[in-house]
């Protein structure tokens, strides 16, 4: 039989690492459903011609990171490697592309057959929003803004990056611009590369390779392509993040590995990650759902990656709930009655009652281990008397005698 093993780049999550993520998933909802962001479920496969016509054909997900699998009758489905193209699919074919403001979020898994490495994986989660139908800066400022209150929840140092990329027009004549550009360099670029960059040139700007960057150095900005309107934009999107005190810089070679952006894109990076340094990353897109088949509909969203985000979370694994012990059969029933009625009084109340049978001091050590802040280990003495001593594990460790009305109330 062949060996069991987890697939590379999807391991299993437990432990305090799963805790974690469950922390930045539950944060990440709590703010998108303060900005009445409404969730919105897609499913994990979906024809694989979606992203070819989203993404694009030659950016790296479809070039080389898409799972890619048939289904009985043939047809070519993928694992989604992002949300976006899902939900704007899901917004055409539920016929919600109409003129209303829409605010959707998501949180799931993603999929993309990358080199695993620190804040890299093959399975990753994605939370996302998509704020659909709104052409305005101020979308754009909003979905800064949850992005800015998810990270500082989350106590996350980030630098906000942005760069305003332009319309399709635009986005056609700075590449044009660039392949004639960089057809000047073709002598001093591997052949494969340059193959590549000529058919989508934009990646040069954020290139890793040494020889590409030396040589872009030079090549004009994309803002010498904006028109008169494009510059206004860009402009108001500044002022207005000044006016919110949202800091950023501006990085002209930021253009973002999908194709359907157009206008402001912007990334969030950290400084503690390596190599994969961006833990949020978005934009405007407001071709895609026209592209896609949809209403011509202006859209603005963004992604984090949770399991990227939780390697840098410092979070408190303190629990605060009760253990209940127990010494013998008779105080086992007991606490499993006292455990039931602690939790019904009061259900965020973390109650374990202990079903092993080791002795009183392993059962203390087994509480502290777990991070519980209570103990009470219960005993044929506990049972006769009714009262029980409340100990206080950690720092400020105490004993108290309780009964158990008092204890019902305590933990209410
Ligand atoms: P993205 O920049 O490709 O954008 O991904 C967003 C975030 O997902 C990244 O910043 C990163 O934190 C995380 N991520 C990406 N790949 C991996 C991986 N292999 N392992 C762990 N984390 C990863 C999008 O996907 C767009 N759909 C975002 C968007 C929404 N734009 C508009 N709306």
């Amino acid at each position: 039989m062949k060996e069991l093993k987890t697939i590379r780049g999807m391991p299993d999550l437990y432990g305090p690492e799963v805790q974690v993520i469950s922390f930045v998933e539950k944060t990440c909802e709590k703010v998108f459903r303060s900005f009445n962001f409404k969730e919105f479920r897609t499913p994990i496969l979906e024809n694989k011609s979606l992203f070819e016509r989203s993404v694009g054909d030659t950016s790296d997900i479809i070039q080389k990171e898409m799972y890619e699998l048939q289904d009985r009758k043939g047809e070519s489905l993928c694992l989604r490697p992002e949300g976006t193209a899902g939900l704007v699919r899901a917004l055409i074919t539920n016929g919600l592309d109409d003129l209303e403001i829409k605010k959707y979020f998501y949180i799931g898994p993603m999929f993309r057959y990358e080199r695993p490495q620190k804040g890299r994986k093959r399975q990753f989660v994605q939370a996302g929003i998509e704020l659909i139908g709104d052409e305005s800066i101020n979308a754009d400022v909003e979905i800064l803004q949850v992005a800015k209150l998810v990270l500082d929840q989350l106590s996350i140092s980030s630098e906000l990056e942005i760069n305003f990329i332009g319309d399709i027009e635009c986005i056609e004549n700075f590449r044009g611009y660039l392949r004639d550009y960089l057809q000047k360099y073709k002598d001093q670029i591997e052949e494969k590369l340059y193959f590549r960059l000529l058919r989508n040139p934009i990646r040069a700007l954020d290139s890793k390779d040494q020889k590409i960057i030396e040589i872009i150095k030079d090549a004009r900005p994309i803002s010498d392509f904006f028109s008169e309107k494009q510059k206004t934009r860009f402009a108001d999107v500044k002022s207005l993040l000044d006016s919110l005190d949202i800091s950023y810089t501006v990085n002209p070679n930021l253009v973002r590995g999908l194709d359907y952006y157009t206008g402001l894109v912007f990334e969030f990076t950290n400084n503690n990650l390596g190599a994969q340094n961006a833990i949020l990353g978005g934009g405007r897109y407001d071709n895609l759902i026209a592209d896609l088949g949809g209403n011509k509909i202006p859209a603005t969203g963004f992604a984090l990656g949770v399991d990227r985000l939780a390697e840098i979370v410092a979070t408190n694994t303190d629990n605060s709930g009760i253990f209940l012990g127990s010494l013998d059969a008779k105080s086992k029933a007991y606490a499993q009655k006292l455990g039931f009625k602690l939790r019904s009084n009061n259900p965020t109340l973390n109650v374990e009652t202990y079903l092993g049978n080791a002795n009183l001091n392993k059962q203390l050590k087994k509480a502290d281990s777990f991070g519980f802040k209570f103990v009470i280990i219960i005993g044929q003495e506990e049972l006769k008397s009714g009262v029980f001593k409340l100990k206080s594990l950690g720092s400020a460790a105490e004993e108290l005698d309780i009964t158990e009305k008092e204890l019902l109330e305590r933990f209410s």
